[in-house]
């Protein structure tokens, strides 16, 4: 239990990802704030991750674009938690259709961005403070290629808001540097997900990565093993094969 009396927030942890995520760091003895708008999906982990690793868990269901539920959130978990050792910024989505991007609906692709990059932008903005002033945090973004996006030439939303959130990765980077908080991105692969299996991009796809790949490299870097590649990419299907 190599995360005993740590503190960690997963958002997306209602299914696919994030479950998995969550799952492994429970395991290993970390307390969990869990968050979704999907407020069944996170109560129902979080009694399960009580009962089976005996960890405190709390669950919330917000939506992680909205400043001021992030706020309000963030509070309550530092009040019934603890001071926070790690957040995982996975929670994301992708637009329902494969369009071009002037035949995609703009108010769709806004929402999209606002998930995948106003989100973790409002919950590290919310939870580095604490870290930097304790000398002590990990940050982890789930990056994509966005292969699917290239592919098809759509998902614009998608592919923009994810490079984005690289390059939030890489400006934390500099100043984080010496202050003990370490920030990485991690690349999950292909995974069978509701979000995967949505797309008609990849029907037909036989072989899928294993969740458990970014599970056990998140679980390893919330540890300290990849300090050292502080603001890189963890390509995670390749490292679990090592
Ligand atoms: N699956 C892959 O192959 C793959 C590859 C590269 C990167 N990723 C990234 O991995 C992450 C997880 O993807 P997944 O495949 O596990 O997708 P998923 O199965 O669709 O799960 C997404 C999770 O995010 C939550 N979520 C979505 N919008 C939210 C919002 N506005 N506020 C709070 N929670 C929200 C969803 O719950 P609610 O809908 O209940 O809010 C759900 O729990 C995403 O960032 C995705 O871009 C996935």
């Amino acid at each position: 239990m190599r995360l005993t009396g740590r503190i960690g927030v997963v958002t997306g942890a209602g299914r696919g990802l994030g479950r998995e995520i969550a799952t492994a760091l429970a395991a290993e003895g970390m307390s969990l704030l869990l968050l979704a708008r999907t407020g069944a999906q996170v109560r129902e982990l979080a009694e399960d991750l009580t009962s089976r690793y005996g960890v405190q868990t709390l669950p919330a269901a917000i939506d992680v674009a909205d400043p001021a539920a992030v706020e309000r959130v963030v509070a309550h978990a530092e009040q019934h938690l603890g001071t926070v050792d790690l957040l995982v910024n996975n929670a994301g989505r992708i637009e329902r259709t494969e369009r071009l991007f002037w035949e995609a609906d703009p108010a769709e692709m806004w929402e999209v961005v606002e998930t995948n990059l106003r989100g973790p932008m409002l919950l590290t903005r919310a939870l580095l403070p604490p870290m930097v002033q304790r000398g002590h945090g990990h940050v982890v973004n789930i990056a994509s290629r966005a292969r699917a996006a290239t592919r098809s030439g759509t998902y614009t939303g998608y592919a923009v808001s994810k490079r984005a959130l690289s390059v939030l990765t890489e400006s934390l980077a500099g100043p984080l540097t010496g202050t003990g908080v370490v920030v990485l991105d991690v690349l999950p692969g292909l995974v069978r997900t509701d979000m995967t299996l949505g797309m008609p991009v990849w029907n037909g796809v036989t072989e899928w990565d294993e969740a458990a790949a970014a599970a056990t490299v998140i679980t390893d870097a919330a540890c300290g093993r990849y300090d050292d590649q502080h603001g890189t990419l963890l390509d995670a299907p390749a490292l679990h094969r090592r």
